[in-house]
């Protein structure tokens, strides 16, 4: 039996009736129904202001240190980012630029890629548009690139995002589930190859 691989979920939004945390939970018990390891993080929880280096330099706050430990001890990420503009949200840049803010003299996070480097990531997007906020994940993946992640070859975007789901919050359609569910399968796959050090 394989060990299951640790994996982190989160959206792209911390608005109450999110379709990206909708498609985050979904994408979760998938997750969860093929052995992974499953922690669901909730951009909500983490106070993190405007990122600005003079602030850092005044000392990094608490809540980017604990997001560090967290993205870090996970070797499998599946983000459902939310198309804002034809981009990805402020939300996640400003998330990103801070996890990824090198704290000098530290011994654990000097280096900006610490928490990144490694890390197998599937994406997923949600819009009430009929692209399903695709475009926003071709700026996003670019970034994490950047910061020495994998990117899955596979993505889903939920086109119609608002009518895609059914009362007990699934997707209701079987090709959405089945587009979900295959970034979900190549992720794990994927980070049991490339950061089994992680798992
Ligand atoms: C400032 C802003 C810009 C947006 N730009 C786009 C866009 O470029 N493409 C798109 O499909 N939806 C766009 N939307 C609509 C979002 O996809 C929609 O609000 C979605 O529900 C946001 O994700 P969430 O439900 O997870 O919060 C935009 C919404 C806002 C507030």
């Amino acid at each position: 039996m394989n060990t299951p691989v640790k994996t982190l979920v989160f959206a792209g939004s911390t608005r109450a009736q999110s379709l990206n945390r909708r498609l985050a939970a979904v994408v979760a018990d998938m997750a969860q129904a093929d052995a992974a390891s499953v922690s669901r993080l909730e951009l909500a929880d983490f106070d993190l202001p405007l990122y600005n280096a003079d602030l850092q330099a005044r000392g990094t706050p608490h809540d980017v240190i604990r997001l560090k430990e967290i993205f870090h001890a996970h070797a499998a990420w599946l983000i459902c980012a939310p198309e804002y503009n034809g981009s990805y949200p402020a939300l996640l840049k400003n998330t990103i630029d801070w996890v990824s803010s090198p704290i000098a003299g530290d011994p654990l996070w000097s280096s900006a890629e610490k928490a990144f480097a490694g890390k197998v990531v599937g994406l997923f997007s949600a819009s009430p548009g009929a692209l399903g906020g695709l475009r926003g994940l071709s700026h996003l993946a670019p970034l994490l690139l950047n910061l020495q992640c994998w990117i899955t070859p596979r993505q889903f975007s939920l086109a119609r995002a608002d009518l895609a789901f059914d009362a007990a919050g699934t997707l209701a359609l079987a090709a959405d589930r089945a587009g979900a569910h295959a970034v979900v399968q190549q992720t794990l796959w994927a980070a049991r190859i490339l950061a089994p050090a992680a798992i």
